[in-house]
C-alpha cells in the first residue's frame, strides 16, 4: 500500500512500489489527463509536478514520490495555471490534444520561474515536449499571452 500526495489529497493505492507513477495515476486513481506517449522519457505527454518541478511519470517508481507533492493536469491552480488555461483557450492552441497536458505543466513552471520569457526562452523550455500535430507556434504565443496576462 503506498499512500501519495496527489493534487492536495491524500491517496492511498495498493499497487507494487515499483510501478511507474504514470500507470499509478492513470491506472489506478483514473487520472487519466496525463497522457502516456513512449514510456521512454522521449516525448513528456506524462509530465507532472513533483514538488513543483516538471517530471516524466513513466520515469520514476511510486515508492519514489511518497512525501512528496505530486500535481497532474487535473490539479492546477493558481495564478499562473489560470494564465496558462485562459491563453491556450484564446489561441486555440490544441489540436488533438494528446500532448497538451504535458505542454502546460511544462509552461506554468517555465512562467513560475521567468514571468517573461523570450522566444529562445520558450524554445529552451519547452524542447522535449514533442506535438505531433506541431502546434508549437502556437504554443509559444499562447506563453507569451499568459506572460502579458500576469505582467
Ligand atoms: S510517456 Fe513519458 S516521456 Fe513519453
Ligand atoms: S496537439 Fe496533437 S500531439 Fe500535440
Amino acid at each position: 500500500m503506498a499512500k501519495l500526495t496527489i493534487n492536495d489529497e491524500v491517496r492511498e493505492i495498493d499497487v507494487d512500489p515499483a510501478m511507474p507513477l504514470l500507470w499509478a495515476l492513470r491506472d489506478h486513481m483514473g487520472l487519466t489527463g496525463t497522457k502516456y506517449g513512449c514510456g521512454a522519457a522521449l516525448c513528456g505527454a506524462c509530465t507532472v509536478h513533483i514538488d513543483g518541478e516538471p517530471v516524466r511519470s513513466c520515469q520514476i517508481q511510486v515508492r519514489e514520490v511518497v512525501d512528496r507533492k505530486v500535481t497532474t493536469i487535473e490539479g492546477i491552480a493558481g495564478r499562473v495555471a489560470k494564465a496558462v488555461q485562459t491563453a491556450w483557450q484564446k489561441l486555440d492552441v490544441v489540436q488533438c490534444g494528446y500532448c497538451q497536458s504535458g505542454q502546460i505543466m511544462n509552461a506554468i513552471r517555465l512562467l513560475d520561474q521567468n514571468p517573461k520569457p523570450s522566444d529562445a526562452d520558450i524554445d529552451d523550455a519547452m524542447d522535449g515536449i514533442v506535438c505531433r500535430c506541431a502546434t508549437y507556434v502556437r504554443i509559444r504565443a499562447a506563453i507569451h499571452a499568459a506572460a502579458r496576462d500576469l505582467a
